[in-house]
């Protein structure tokens, strides 16, 4: 617990450096910002895309901004940015824009950035171990402090100073240590097995990346599937319509030329 509060303490301090730690007023001076109840999942998701962007420009020694300076920069309508603050109670001012200090906090807290949540990884294979090299999980506060696997060869190791436990040892290991976050890395047909197991000692939240719908677990667990294929696929869309429209400029273009 003492372990907790400590971690919790540096992470606060981090944010705050990033902050510039100066005092930050609410812009429009209506005092603390209160997230409704009824905020829409979609706005939810844009919310990091807005931590991104504003964390790039307290780095950049940018305090303050207009609306339409932002809209611009994230490529979204002012409108849209309006609607979605306005949700945790508005932060712009008429003449002012905003308060980056201010927003950037506030989205950290509405976001759990900074509460030092500690995540495990299950499955140390290719990509728990990619992620277990990566800062992204630093960067917004979260602390991995183990990583579990069944395969003989990588149990008693550790990457990027992160230990590699038998999972066996995961009860007794969940006992001992507070884990809020599971980033679950196994092979699709361990998936089911292996969040039933998460289940049953109790842990919060499950970042899913095994491909596999997690259907026999509590719905009060938090769980987060990402499929790195739906997004490709996405892209492929955007690719065959790009596609679609250089063909038809192009044909357009000929038929003009023919009929000139
Ligand atoms: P990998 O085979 O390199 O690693 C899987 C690891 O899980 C191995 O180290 C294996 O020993 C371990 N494992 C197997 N059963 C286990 C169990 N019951 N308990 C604990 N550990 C166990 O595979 P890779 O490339 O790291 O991929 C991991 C998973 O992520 C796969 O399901 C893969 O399909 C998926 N994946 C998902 C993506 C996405 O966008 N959702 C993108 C890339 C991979």
């Amino acid at each position: 617990m003492a372990d907790k509060m400590i971690k919790k303490s540096e992470v606060a301090a981090r944010i705050q450096v990033l902050a510039q730690s100066e005092k930050v007023e609410n812009s429009d001076g209506k005092g603390d910002m209160v997230p409704r109840p009824d905020i829409s999942n979609a706005v939810i998701r844009r919310l990091p895309r807005y931590f991104r962007f504003l964390r790039e420009l307290i780095r950049a020694q940018i305090f303050r901004i207009s609306s339409s300076e932002l809209s611009k920069l994230m490529n979204v309508t002012a409108s849209q940015i309006r609607q979605d603050l306005n949700c945790f109670g508005g932060f712009g001012q008429q003449g002012y824009g905003y308060n980056v200090n201010y927003l950037y906090t506030k989205i950290c807290e509405i976001l759990g950035v900074g509460e030092a949540f500690q995540a495990i990884i299950i499955g140390a294979g290719n990509l728990g171990r990619a992620f277990a090299n990566n800062t992204m999980f630093n960067k917004r506060g979260i602390d991995v402090i183990a990583s579990f696997d069944i395969n003989p060869l990588l149990i008693g190791t550790t990457y990027n100073n992160i230990p590699i436990y038998d999972i066996s040892e995961l009860e007794e290991f969940c006992k001992n240590n507070n884990v809020d976050i599971v980033v679950l890395c196994v092979p699709k047909v361990a998936a089911t097995d292996v969040a039933e197991k998460i289940n049953s000692i109790g842990i919060d939240a499950i970042w899913n990346f095994t491909g596999k719908e997690l259907e026999n677990v509590d719905p009060n667990t938090a769980i987060e599937s990402v499929y790195l294929g739906d997004s490709l696929m996405t892209l492929c869309y955007d690719l065959c319509r790009k596609r679609e429209a250089d063909a038809k400029l192009a044909a357009d273009k000929l038929s003009e030329k023919e009929n000139k």
